[in-house]
């Protein structure tokens, strides 16, 4: 490598690790950095719950302060909590987790699904993630050396995973198959014919399955199921879940991973030596969450469908076709009809509407005659929003 001299000496920008300078920026934030300068603008951009960390729970961290458990926990996590995790993971989706050595507690999914990355993913090695997807995860594989292949889905299908698409993705450098369901940012859950089918493929092919399940508990008539209840999945899946979502926790940080034991002393390791632990005072306001809090998750839940099925009519109504999400609070209207792309849509409207939405492109190729709504807002704000949008259509 050459370096360029600057004032005779060598460029220190040119150290930078090639990895990390070629991954794009979020688009989500580089929108987002034009919304926060626009005034009197409604943002159904945001991907976190409006509502505030249930009282009992806030209260217990303050308690955690304040009785001085400010300290570092077992790298594990609290066994308490574990042990809390494991049990919940039992009842609903039947699978038993040892909570000494199956579980461990995590700086929310994020940091858990960095780790269970890295335990899995060799440099050049391909993980399969279905379009469109969350948007760390093409970036969070590129930046360990691995190769994302996305399977797209599309709307006209319910943003279901055609299996043979999934098949044709596959090679020999296939090393896993990461799952998002419900899905940000369409909404959608699985069926049990398309969980057994990826399962078969993945026991045939001997692949690992992350399976991000981090909007279970937000899902509407259709309930919630997980690869990993499917008999020799565990064996080979990464199950990722948190509070951040179920009980609007996003700033406590919390998250957990609970997969096969050898997996788990791999990915115990990496934790070990890059975070130590999670945040101790958030490992005690989440047993709390666990214990005592579903009256508040269930509320949650019922605010989000009702607000859910405003928005779903609302964009049908605006001429812009919207499926019903089965999960998470996200809604993913198809704006072809407009003519425009999902950018130019989103400036357009942002600019003269005042609404901030995700032009859905960011989340894969697949996406890009999307917008991505998040009804994680007051159902004021939702049906202002509603208003302009429709009013926005009408001038196209
Ligand atoms: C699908 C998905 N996974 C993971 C995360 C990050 O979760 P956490 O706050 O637990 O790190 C998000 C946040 O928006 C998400 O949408």
């Amino acid at each position: 490598m050459k370096l360029t001299l600057v004032n005779g000496k060598g460029n220190p920008e040119t150290l930078l690790a090639e990895s990390a300078r070629a991954i794009p920026p979020s688009g989500i934030r580089q929108f987002f950095d034009i919304v926060y300068s626009t005034p009197d603008c409604i943002s159904l951009g945001v991907g976190e719950p409006d509502f505030v960390t249930p009282w009992r729970i806030s209260d217990t961290g303050i308690f955690a302060i304040k009785d001085g458990y400010t300290h570092y926990t077992p790298n594990r996590g609290l066994l308490e909590l574990r042990a809390l995790i494991s049990a919940d993971i039992e009842k609903r989706l039947g699978v038993s987790y040892n909570p000494d050595e199956e579980v461990v507690v995590t700086m929310g999914v994020s940091q858990g699904l960095d780790i269970a990355l890295r335990s899995v993913v060799n440099h050049g090695d391909e993980v399969i993630i279905v379009e469109p997807c969350y948007v760390s995860y093409r970036a969070n594989i590129n930046l360990i050396g691995g190769l994302a292949v996305a399977v797209p889905t599309y709307a006209s299908e319910g943003f279901r995973i055609d299996i043979d698409r999934l098949i044709k993705a596959l090679s020999p450098k296939t090393k896993a198959i990461l799952l998002n369901y419900p899905s940000n940012p369409t909404g959608s859950s699985i069926d049990q014919a398309t969980l057994e089918a990826i399962a078969k493929i993945a026991i045939e092919r001997n692949l690992i399955v992350f399976s991000d399940e981090i909007y279970s508990s937000i899902t509407y008539e259709s309930g919630h199921r997980s690869i990993v209840s499917i008999p020799g999945m565990k064996e080979r899946t990464v199950y990722l879940n948190g509070f951040s979502k179920s009980h609007a926790m996003t700033g406590w940080r919390l998250g957990y991973v609970a997969g096969p034991k050898y997996l788990v002393d791999v990915l115990l390791k990496i934790h070990q030596y890059t975070a130590l632990c999670a945040p101790s005072i958030s490992q005690y306001a989440a047993i709390e969450a666990m214990r005592n809090a579903e009256r508040e998750v269930d509320h949650m839940r019922s605010e989000y469908t009702r607000r859910r099925n405003y928005i779903v009519k609302g964009f049908n109504d605006a001429g812009l076709p919207c499926l019903s999400p089965h999960g998470a609070f996200y809604v993913f209207p198809d704006i072809s009809p407009t003519g425009l792309g999902s950018e130019e849509f989103a400036l357009k409207l942002l600019k003269t509407g005042k609404v901030a939405v995700v032009p859905g492109g960011v989340f894969g190729e697949c996406g890009t005659s999307h917008i991505r709504c998040s009804f994680a807002n007051s159902m004021e704000n939702i049906r202002t929003a509603i208003k302009r949008i429709d009013k926005f259509v009408k001038t196209l």
